[in-house]
């Protein structure tokens, strides 16, 4: 049996869409249930929909910081969908200490920086601000510290001279598109071991 996946997205979804275009292929473990959005603007749902994939939306805004309220949400949605693995893309929003125990161990996120060096936002600029010669992404498990969970896979690029917070974003985000599929791939298929690409 395939495992199920839903992929959560904020934005454009570059990510997901590297991930379901992975999963396409027959023998690959896992199979894609839903793309679900935060934002009914998120570009990705389009992406998703023009792949076939089931997309929902729950928007956070209504619920006006009612965290727990979005939540119950996020789960109705996702207990529809019976997902055995959640991967969040470009997920946006913090996940509660509660949520995240609910799918401990069964959900993945992919973070711009060679964790544990520059959890949470503005990865790459205070990575130029630091003089780092060296950056990345890293796919982690999921856990109630922010950015925190075992990590799964890592890919590193260089730094170079005269780059801004763009331009060594965009040589991260190809890296992310190899990185993620690999780690769920393997993920799916029970194997931990970490993927480590250059
Ligand atoms: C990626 O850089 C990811 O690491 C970060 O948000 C960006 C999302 O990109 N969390 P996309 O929506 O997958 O294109």
């Amino acid at each position: 049996m395939k495992k199920r996946v839903a992929i959560l997205i904020s934005g454009g979804g570059s990510n997901m869409v590297r991930l379901v275009e992975d999963m396409a292929d027959p023998d690959h473990p896992a199979e894609p249930v839903l793309v679900l959005a935060n934002d009914p603007a998120a570009g990705g749902l389009e992406k998703a929909r023009a792949l076939g994939v089931p997309t929902a939306v729950v928007d956070h805004r209504p619920f006006r910081g009612d965290r727990a309220a979005f939540e119950a949400a996020l789960q109705a949605e996702l207990e529809k969908a019976r997902p055995d693995i959640i991967c969040l893309a470009g997920f946006m929003r913090v996940l509660t200490e509660g949520f995240v125990r609910k799918w401990q161990g069964r959900m993945l996120n992919i973070h711009p920086s060679l964790l544990p060096k520059y959890r949470g936002l503005h990865t790459h600029a205070r990575a130029l601000q630091a003089g780092d010669v060296e950056h990345g992404c890293t796919v982690h498990e999921v856990t109630p510290e922010l950015d925190d969970g075992p990590i799964l896979g890592q890919a590193r690029v260089p730094v170079k001279p005269g780059d801004t917070p763009e331009t060594l974003a965009a040589r991260v985000l190809r890296q992310e598109h190899r990185l993620y599929p690999a780690v769920l791939r393997r993920f799916a298929a029970g194997d931990r071991t970490p993927v480590m690409l250059d």
